[in-house]
């Protein structure tokens, strides 16, 4: 994807990181999802007084995407302060539907920090598959 695409993304996920329910944490957290048809899903972190019922954006992303038909994920974009990385929970709800998944990490305003692929982030990894060995 044209580098103009993917900064495109990351300054959506900014956007998405502003509409954060983080008062706990106070680290808000954007997320843009792209699927093979370009079609884009954004979400943010959503806390709860209840801290465990936390949902990080990357999944609220995926949530979101699969509800209204979309699976063929081909980018994620975050916007995360400091640039971090997907939580180890949201890299295994990510891998359900690609091992292939192009992750451009972003920083809170929108800067592209660094890419790295899913296979990368969460290797020898646990999916749909593995479920077919026996
Ligand atoms: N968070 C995300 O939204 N994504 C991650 O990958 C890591 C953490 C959120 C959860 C919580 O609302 C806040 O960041 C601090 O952990």
């Amino acid at each position: 994807m044209e580098q103009s695409k993917k900064e495109e993304m990351v300054r959506l996920a900014a956007v998405a990181a502003r509409k954060a329910y983080a008062p706990y944490s106070k680290f808000p957290v954007g997320a843009v999802l792209r699927t093979a048809e370009g079609v884009l899903y954004s979400a943010c972190n959503v806390e709860n007084a209840s801290y465990g019922l936390t949902i990080c954006a990357e999944r609220a992303a995926v949530f979101k995407a699969v509800s209204e038909g979309a699976q063929n994920f081909t980018h994620l974009a975050l916007s995360v302060r400091g640039g971090g990385s997907p939580c180890g929970a949201c890299r295994q709800v990510l891998r359900e539907f690609s091992q292939d998944l192009e992750i451009i990490l972003g920083d809170e305003n929108g800067t592209i920090v660094r890419e790295a692929s899913l296979r990368e982030l969460l290797p020898d990894s646990f999916g749909p598959e593995s479920l077919d060995c026996c």
